[in-house]
């Protein structure tokens, strides 16, 4: 009988129970969808990869349900590029995976071990306890992603209170839609200042190629800031929690940071922190392990069963910062897989290790049990995140 996705968890940091219970049973399985489509979900690792590289099942969000929530799904505005399919797509991808060159990411690096040093000494002066979602979790990639795009240093203010209105889930759906259409006009405002006068950045970089027009530069722009402001938030925040809650696996990383690159993979395995989805709709009908998913049914790809399939991790509810995680899934997997993934993986480490480092003694300010966590918005997460550590052992 087809349930709706389980979204309840026993235990915060993994996924909910139920999920491991139908991925036992097949890789696939249907789904009942909020607005009564009977579609499926994925929960074999093997089976979410094979999904994810198959041009067979589309990207494009008006041809799919809504696995949690309410509402019709619209079509990808301009730019847009994560909900569209091959040759649309293509396009786009080539231009975006232009601008983040090797040596783009490697000048941002010491800009972002800047960025988190100064929201560090800010943290000290405040002293504990703080939130540290706040503090620290938000602040940096939103930092990251207006240096990336060139947002000049005296509106970074403004665009970081725009993007915590959408990043927070206590906003309401008028809130978030009013803090998107005021991002919007900002970026477009930008896009035109950077049209008439380039810079070194992304969006004047894609202004050189000559190949969008504003409206197109603008939709990538508002896309990249929102795609890879509230995952790398949410990773820096959780992936605190996750440490501050194993002592001993802390402990490994605190006396050898050298396995802090690796930890952060183990993170983003263990943490899978974009929750309900990627969804996919059919374009034809398919049969695959045993399954016939008809033309125009929604697949939702469980990242977070997917990367504890015992099948492809042994022993996956342990944390294992020494572990091997290649192929894990927590940035997808085939042409949409994470275009700022090596951004994000410099900011994780980075930030993380920079943390651990400054504050020795760093604790949670209050019991597991009063963390708020998120649970009805794409990236898990927690809401915020109060910290402590005893007063003048800060290095
Ligand atoms: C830890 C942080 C991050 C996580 C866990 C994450 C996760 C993901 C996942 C799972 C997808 C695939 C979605 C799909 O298949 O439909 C994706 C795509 C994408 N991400 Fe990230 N992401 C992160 C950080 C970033 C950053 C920093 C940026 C930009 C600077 C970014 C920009 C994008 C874009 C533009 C796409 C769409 C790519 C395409 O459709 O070709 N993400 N991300």
């Amino acid at each position: 009988m087809a349930r709706p996705l389980p979204t309840a968890r026993t235990r915060p940091l993994d996924p909910p129970a139920e999920l491991g219970r139908l991925r036992a049973e097949h890789p696939i399985s249907r789904l009942a969808y909020p607005d009564g489509h009977l579609g499926w979900l994925v929960t074999g690792h093997a089976a979410a990869r094979a999904i994810l590289a198959d041009p067979a099942f589309s990207a494009r969000s008006e041809l799919q349900r809504r696995p949690v929530g309410d509402g019709p799904r619209e079509p990808a505005g301009p730019g847009i590029f994560i909900n569209l399919d091959a040759p649309d797509h293509t396009r786009y991808r080539r231009l975006i995976t232009g601008q983040f060159t090797v040596r783009r990411m490697r000048e941002l690096e010491p800009r972002i071990e800047q960025i988190t040093a100064e929201r560090l000494d800010a943290m000290e002066r405040h002293g504990p306890p703080l939130d540290l979602v706040e503090s620290f979790a938000l602040p940096i990639p939103s930092l990251v992603i207006c240096e990336l795009l060139g947002v000049p240093y005296r509106e970074r203010e403004r665009f970081q209170r725009d993007t915590a209105v959408i990043a927070s889930l206590d906003a309401t759906a008028e809130q978030a839609r009013s803090a998107t259409a005021d991002l919007a006009r900002h970026l477009h405002e930008l896009v035109l200042r950077k049209r008439a006068d380039p810079a070194d950045d992304l969006i004047s970089g894609l202004i050189r190629s000559g190949e969008l027009n504003d409206e197109e530069l603008t939709g990538v722009a508002v896309m990249l800031l929102i795609a890879g402001h509230e995952t790398t938030a949410g990773m820096l925040s959780l992936g605190t929690l996750a440490l501050l809650s194993d002592p001993s696996q802390q402990a490994r990383l605190r006396a050898d940071p050298s396995l802090t690159g690796g930890a952060v993979e183990e993170l983003l395995r263990y943490l899978s922190i974009i929750h309900l989805g990627p969804t996919r709709a059919a374009l034809k009908d398919i049969e695959l392990y045993g399954v016939r998913i008809a033309a125009g049914e929604t697949v939702t790809i469980s990242l977070p069963a997917a990367n504890r399939d015992p099948g492809r991790f042994p022993d996956p509810d342990e944390l294992d910062l020494t572990r091997a995680t290649a192929g894990h899934l927590a940035f997808g997997h085939g042409i949409h897989q994470c275009i700022g993934q090596q951004l994000a993986r410099v900011e994780l480490r980075v930030g993380l290790n920079a943390l651990l480092r400054r504050f020795p003694t760093l604790r949670l300010a209050i019991t597991r049990e009063d963390i708020d966590f998120r649970t009805d918005s794409i990236t898990y997460g927690v809401r915020s995140l109060p910290v402590t550590w005893h007063l003048g052992e800060a290095t």
